[in-house]
Order: structure tokens, then C-alpha cells, then sequence
């Protein structure tokens, strides 16, 4: 898509194909646990859900980095786990553990679950994202998002995180019609949500499939890249210019393949990623983003600074938007972010 103008936001212009000589930058978890402001307001929330179905302060997390850093984009700040519930898998966070479901492993629990997501549900994530929509300056690019479908299914199955997906496996082993139709549910769920974002003001959205790397390739077809290639069209058949990341962690060398197939416009890169390889491979065909590694953020230093130049040397000469290649973790220290976006914007 070429539709960008040179009033356009740094990060739209780069998802367009522009190669910028500073390259935009924001992060995975921007809004999150490493800045006091966030967990003042978390504290006020009460739970991490009520944050996130709150308008006022969910809003305001989502901007607090803005305000604080002045990254080129600001990522709504809700949760890829509200879809699930939306379709009314009962969710809850355990404090400093992750998220629960009520597992959907068999038929009698698919039955329970609904076929379309409850908008009642949603509104507030929706009203949230109008809400930073008439904050955000000019400048500063807005990203909406959803889990993907294999990702989400993993959680609904298993009703938790798991080291090797390995309750959502054995689902699509021993019952894969079945896993086709909770992935099917998690497929319109997900069109119709990003649909809804993008109409209260998002401008680009972002699919997260962080359990991608955990499957074969034929697996990773079958479940990561088809559902995500419905999604795509889904959006665009509404949104035909509708901007669309997939961000497949730890998909390594079946990227390529995902990005010819799912046709988005632009593909994050987790830390593992062969640089070469995806200068070569990659960014030849679309924008990407990514991939420094959280813990050398973390760790600050020398280290740090080798690597932010090691990554600009790898991509910095075509369309590149600067991330992590993971979420930013709870114990970084703000001043290496400081660091960190000196040095990408130096
Ligand atoms: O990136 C952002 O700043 C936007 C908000 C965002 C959150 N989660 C906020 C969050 C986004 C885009 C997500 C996506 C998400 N959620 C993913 C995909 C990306 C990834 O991290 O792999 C997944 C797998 C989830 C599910 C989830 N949510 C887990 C497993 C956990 C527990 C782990 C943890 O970090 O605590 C969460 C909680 C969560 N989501 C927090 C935040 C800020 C921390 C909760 C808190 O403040 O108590």
C-alpha cells in the first residue's frame, strides 16, 4: 500500500515502504509495569482487567509512554485474552502469575461458548480507543490489535499459559474438527474486532502470534497461516487500505512463506531472527519491525548501544520501524529506554 504522505506519521510511512534515515520506534508492552505512573494507575485499577475495561485509565496508560518518551506510535493498551471472554469463556488474572480460563477442550464446552463476540463486551476497549484517538498528537501513529487465532487457541485450550502449548497440540491431534471450529469462532471474533478499532480511529493493527515458533511447518500452515490469511482478507473486505502487521514470533525461517501467504503489509521480527537472513528474505518483500533483544535492553550499557547499531546496520537501509523483539520486561530501568531511544534517534 502506498497511500502515505509526507505529512503522513514517520511509522505510516515506513508499513508504506519509505526507507527513513531516522527510523521510527515504539515497543511491545510500551504502557506496562517498568513506569511508576502505570502502576499507580494498575493499583487504583484494582486488577488488570478492570484497567483494561476502564476507558479513562486505559486511555491514559496508553498515552503515558507518549507523553513520557515520545515514541512514534502509541499501542492500545488492552489485552489479546478480551476476545475469549467476549465470546464468554470466563478469564481472570492471578496477580504475579498470568492468565486462567475455564479450559474449552471438548465438544460440551465448545457448546457454551458463543459464535460471535458480545459488542457489549468490547465497547469499552472501543471507546478507549476513541478516547486516545482525540489525545494522541499528530505525529504519533495509533496501533490496534488481536492475538492470533493459534496463539488464543492455546490459552483457551489449555485456560493458561503453557512452556510447549502442549494441551492445544494434542487437541488438534486427537480432534482437529474440533480445534478448526474454536479457531473458526476466534476468526470472526477477530475480524470484527479490528474492524471496530480501526473505525474508532486506530490506524494500524497489529496480530500477535507469540506461540508461532512452537509448530512444524505443516502445523504452522494449517493453524498460523491460514487463520491469519482470513483475518487479513476479513479486515480488508470492510477496510480494503487497512494497514496490517503480523508479528509470527519465533516462526524463524517460515516467515518468507508467511508473509507471501497471509498478505500483511509488514512483519515483526522477534530476537532470534537471523539478520541476514531477513534483510535478504524478508525485507525484500515488506516493511519490518523489531528486533532487539528485551534483556539487552534490560541490561543496558555498552552492550546496548553495539547492538541498537548492530540492528540499524541490518535494516536501517529499507522500510524498518524499530521495536523489541519481545515485550519490554517489568525490571528494565527507564533510563535505558532513555538510552535506547537516544541512540535510534541520534
Ligand atoms: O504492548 C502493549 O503495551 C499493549 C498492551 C498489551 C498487553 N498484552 C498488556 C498486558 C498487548 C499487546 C498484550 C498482548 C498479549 N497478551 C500477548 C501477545 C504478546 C506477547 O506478550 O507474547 C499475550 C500472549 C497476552 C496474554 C497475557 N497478558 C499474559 C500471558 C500475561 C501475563 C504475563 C505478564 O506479563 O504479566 C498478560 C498480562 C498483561 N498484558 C500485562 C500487560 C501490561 C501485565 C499485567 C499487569 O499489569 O498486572
Amino acid at each position: 500500500m502506498s497511500t502515505a504522505t509526507q505529512d503522513e506519521p514517520a511509522f505510516l510511512r515506513a508499513l508504506s515502504g519509505e526507507t527513513l534515515a531516522t527510523p521510527p520506534i515504539w515497543m511491545m508492552r510500551q504502557a506496562g509495569r517498568y513506569l511508576p505512573e502505570y502502576r499507580d494507575i494498575r493499583a487504583k485499577a484494582g486488577s488488570f482487567l478492570s484497567l483494561c475495561y476502564n476507558p479513562e485509565w486505559a486511555a491514559e496508560v496508553t498515552l503515558q509512554p507518549i507523553r513520557r518518551f515520545g515514541f512514534d506510535a502509541a499501542i492500545l493498551f488492552s489485552d489479546i485474552l478480551v476476545v475469549p471472554q467476549a465470546l464468554g469463556q470466563k478469564l481472570w488474572f492471578v496477580e504475579g502469575e498470568g492468565p486462567r480460563l475455564e479450559p474449552v477442550a471438548d465438544h460440551k464446552r465448545l457448546g457454551e461458548i458463543a459464535t460471535q463476540a458480545d459488542p457489549d463486551l468490547l465497547a469499552p476497549v472501543i471507546e478507549t480507543v476513541r478516547r486516545v484517538k482525540a489525545s494522541l498528537p499528530r505525529e504519533t501513529a495509533f496501533i490496534g490489535f488481536c492475538g492470533a487465532p493459534w496463539t488464543v487457541a492455546t490459552y483457551m485450550v489449555a485456560g493458561r499459559g503453557t512452556p510447549d502449548q502442549g494441551p492445544a497440540k494434542a487437541l488438534f491431534e486427537s480432534d482437529p474438527a474440533l480445534f478448526q471450529q474454536i479457531i473458526d469462532r476466534i476468526v470472526e471474533a477477530s475480524i470484527g474486532y479490528l474492524c471496530a478499532q480501526i473505525e474508532a480511529g486506530v490506524d494500524a493493527v497489529q496480530i500477535f502470534d507469540s506461540w508461532a515458533g512452537s509448530l512444524g511447518p505443516e502445523d504452522f500452515e494449517r493453524w498460523c497461516v491460514h487463520p491469519t490469511r482470513r483475518i487479513v482478507e476479513g479486515v480488508r473486505a470492510r477496510h480494503p487500505l487497512a494497514r496490517i502487521i503480523g508479528f509470527p514470533r519465533g516462526a524463524g525461517r517460515l516467515v518468507p512463506g508467511y508473509v507471501r501467504a497471509t498478505g500483511v503489509d509488514a512483519v515483526g521480527l522477534d530476537s532470534d531472527m537471523d539478520r541476514s537472513f531477513a534483510r535478504e528474505e524478508i525485507q525484500s518483500l515488506v516493511p519490518i519491525q523489531g528486533n532487539l533483544d528485551p534483556l539487552v535492553l534490560r541490561a543496558g550499557g555498552r552492550e546496548l548501544e553495539r547492538d541498537v547499531a548492530a540492528v540499524r546496520a541490518a535494516f536501517g537501509d529499507g522500510p524498518f520501524v524499530f521495536n523489541l523483539g519481545h515485550g519490554i520486561l517489568p525490571d528494565t530501568p527507564i533510563s535505558h529506554v532513555e538510552r535506547l531511544l537516544a541512540a535510534v534517534r541520534a
